[in-house]
């Protein structure tokens, strides 16, 4: 027999002990799902490139929020797809806006769901762009009113959480101080901060219809080359007041997310993004790899990386696969 001291094996003999040995733990009250509400009655739509998702109009919401309360998901995060877009994006901060519909109707039939929203003008814009146009180019400082007015009106209609992901410079500032002078100082503020410009995006931009109408958004979003640039996004939101921090996508960006959660003392959201999701979708559904075991073993690997919160279209999945016992 060879004289061995150490053998890891030893902790790896049975389910019951793998589980206990188990480094990270995740919970259902870590995920957030994303929900598209779609101006319109009547509204339940699957999104062609990511399939099993879709976008309802607010008198079918009911239909989603009962399945996720079925599945303890309580938490999700808004995005409002509006009949009309303009160039200042003015649907995002109307009064009888769709996200402020939506939020009005979730606050009154469902108060049981957390509602976040994420803060955004290009599902708005004529032009598919995050901001106000100068020329070609979205004009940071002009964005940052808008964005703040957008925040309050959201906040006003029922929005519990304010998600910004526009990546303008200074928002996260803009936003709070506009939250705290409408008296909205204990309103909680999670920013996308290193949020990568990223071709994973390109289903949500289908199932928005926030594709731009010209050029790319890599003036605003961060060049995937670039890791430093990444923490000192999250140092400076935290600095203008984000309560918790975003590292999006998530998949490829995990090196990001380590390196985030290693030096802030907020929070860290992941999110796992459209791309991901309809790779793994058309993966399985092609027969090269298990759906579930793939989702479950991705999701664990952003939880290791360092994320606290998850965002994934696989809420409701990852809740039933966690009560089973087979990750977590
Ligand atoms: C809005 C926004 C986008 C996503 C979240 N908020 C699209 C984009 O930046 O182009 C992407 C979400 C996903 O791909 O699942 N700016």
């Amino acid at each position: 027999m060879t004289d061995l001291l150490h053998r890891e094996r030893r902790l790896r003999g049975s389910d019951t002990l793998r589980k206990m040995v188990r480094e990270t733990r995740l919970s259902r009250e870590a995920l957030i799902y994303p929900v598209f509400v779609k101006e319109g009655k009547n509204i339940e739509e699957e999104i062609a490139s990511m399939p099993g998702q879709y976008r309802y109009s607010v008198d079918r919401l009911g239909l989603i929020f009962d399945r996720l309360l079925l599945a303890g998901v309580k938490r999700v995060m808004f995005f409002g797809l509006p009949e009309e877009k303009d160039e200042e994006g003015s649907g995002a901060f109307r009064h009888d806006g769709i996200i402020q519909t939506a939020l009005g109707y979730a606050q009154d039939r469902f108060p049981e769901i957390y509602r976040i929203t994420d803060l955004c003008m290009c599902e708005y814009t004529s032009h598919g762009h995050c901001g106000i146009l100068q020329g070609e180019d979205v004009d940071n400082d002009t964005t940052l009113d808008y964005l703040a007015r957008i925040a309050v009106s959201q906040a006003e209609a029922g929005a519990q959480m304010i998600a910004p992901s526009d990546m303008m410079d200074g928002r996260v500032r803009a936003i709070r101080s506009a939250l705290d002078a409408a008296g909205l100082s204990g309103l909680p503020i999670m920013s996308y901060a290193a949020k990568y410009s990223s071709s994973f995006y390109g289903p949500f931009r289908e199932a928005a219809g926030s594709a731009p109408a010209f050029g790319d958004r890599k003036g605003y979003q961060m060049d995937y080359h670039n890791k430093k640039e990444g923490l000192k996004e999250a140092l400076r939101d935290i600095d203008e007041g984000a309560d918790i921090v975003m590292v999006k996508p998530a998949l490829s960006y995990l090196d990001i997310i380590r390196e985030v959660s290693g030096a802030v003392v907020v929070p860290v959201a992941a999110y796992s993004v459209s791309g991901e999701y309809a790779m793994i979708k058309a993966a399985a559904k092609a027969g090269f790899i298990d759906e579930a075991n793939v989702v479950c073993e991705t999701a664990v690997s952003i939880f290791r990386a360092g994320a606290d919160i998850l965002i994934t279209y696989y809420a409701m999945e990852l809740a039933k696969w966690i009560d089973e016992g087979r990750i977590g």
